[in-house]
């Protein structure tokens, strides 16, 4: 199977989704850690998927309630082939979950079942349960082999691939965790057809993000193929996490840790991850929060003047479509703007308590700079639900 690495605008084009191979894959190219990305139908219950990986005695599926009824046991058969023990730990659902706690049924299971330090873990379900078992795999034993078999849309654009891995504090997302890569990643295309419609859009926001920040002819194609994608039409869904897969995996071979370029993932973060901690873990689901966030981020960018009012109208309109919410919620009654300042400064890429915030800076580039105060505050209070202007 051929590897596909393309610099991000040099996509592509936008009938490319009718003429793709049934199986593709992707590369994250990182030397002795790299690792494919295989994208299409069927793979998840295909014993040869999984051939190639790390011989041992034991595997253990990790996954939650929600999605352990739906693939469990096809995966479990399917690892059969090649694991003589095939164990299995059902998480609690949901971002409120993304804790030491539930962290600790992970390890809970591998202790109980005996699993030594060849044992593989695999992640079954969206970002959350793949987050907290990258976490568990880079921990246990100092660090097992894991992979990512991410069923939302989400995760399979964006959470399951790059290595980061986290659970939440509830002063902050993502506080702790480790970057530790997979082995492999599968996404199963099939699996989304099962995902309920508001998780396809909180999806959707993660895809639209990588159009602003890189790639403007992979917005274009988002445009023209917005209808197909709500439809689930699976050509266009490959495409999209195809074009999504090689966009992070671009930036993640040169970034590996987020020393610098990776940050620019983090489109409509800053302010999303505010949303996430101020309404409460799982009130917003995160692509939702990063959907008003990207309009956020898109207003700073134009009130610095870094793009025009046509740029911010555009992804705003896009994220409509895609079913996302536009404006930021209310997170205090008497001082809205000094309580998302408040959370994002709690961000991974503040420095010294300075918020740096990924804008803007013409379309397809994006830039992670600060910005003073008076002019977050005026856009937190320009795009807030309630608020006094129109964008
Ligand atoms: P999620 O994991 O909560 O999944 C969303 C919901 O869909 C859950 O209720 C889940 O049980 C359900 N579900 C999953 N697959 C399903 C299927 N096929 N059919 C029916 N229901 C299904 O949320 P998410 O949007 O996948 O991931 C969000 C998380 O990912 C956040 O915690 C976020 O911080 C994290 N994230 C991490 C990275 C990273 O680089 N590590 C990147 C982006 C987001
Ligand atoms: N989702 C942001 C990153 O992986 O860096």
């Amino acid at each position: 199977m051929p590897t596909v690495i393309t610099p991000p605008n040099f996509g592509f084009q936008c009938d490319g989704a009718a003429r793709l191979p049934s199986v593709q894959t992707v590369t994250i190219d990182l030397g002795e850690r790299s690792y494919p990305i295989l994208i299409g139908s069927g793979l998840l219950n295909a014993p040869s998927t999984y051939v190639a990986l790390p011989n041992a005695a034991s595997a253990l599926i990790v996954t939650n309630t929600t999605v352990a009824p739906l693939y469990a046991d096809a995966l479990r058969t399917a690892l059969a082939a090649k694991y003589p023990q095939v164990h299995l730990v059902v998480l609690p659902d949901g971002e409120e979950h993304k804790t030491w706690q539930t962290l600790n049924l992970i390890f809970d299971a591998l202790l109980v079942h005996g699993c030594d330090r060849k044992t593989v873990l695999f992640a079954l379900g969206g970002g959350v349960v793949g987050d907290m078992t990258g976490f568990a795999a880079a921990s246990y034993m100092r660090g097992v082999p894991f992979v990512q078999v991410p069923t939302t849309l989400l995760a399979q654009v964006d959470s399951s691939v790059g290595g980061k891995t986290a659970i939440n504090h509830p002063m902050g997302k993502n506080m702790v965790g480790a970057f530790y890569q997979p082995h492999l990643v599968v996404c199963d295309l099939a699996t989304l057809d099962t995902l309920p419609q508001r998780e396809l859009s909180a999806g959707l926001a993660e895809v639209i993000k990588y159009g602003p920040i890189v790639d403007m002819i992979f917005m274009d194609w988002l445009d023209e193929s917005m209808d197909a994608l709500l439809a689930r039409e699976r050509g266009a869904l490959a495409y999209a996490v195809r074009r999504s897969c090689e966009i992070k995996s671009w930036v993640v071979a040169q970034d590996e840790r987020e020393a610098g370029l990776r940050a620019i993932l983090n489109f409509g973060h800053t302010f999303g991850h505010a949303i996430e901690a101020g309404m409460g873990y799982g009130a917003w689901l995160h692509g939702e929060g990063v959907g008003a966030g990207m309009v956020m981020a898109a207003e700073l960018s134009r009130r610095l003047g870094l793009v025009d009012s046509a740029f911010s109208s555009r992804l705003t309109n896009l994220l409509l479509r895609a079913g996302l919410p536009v404006r930021g919620p209310l997170l205090d009654a008497t001082d809205n703007a000094g309580r998302y300042l408040q959370l994002m400064r709690v961000d991974k890429k503040s420095e010294a308590g300075e918020i740096r915030f990924v804008l803007i800076d013409g379309p397809g580039e994006a830039v992670v700079r600060a910005a003073p105060d008076s002019q977050v505050r005026e856009v937190i209070d320009a795009c807030c639900v309630g608020a006094l202007f129109n964008l």
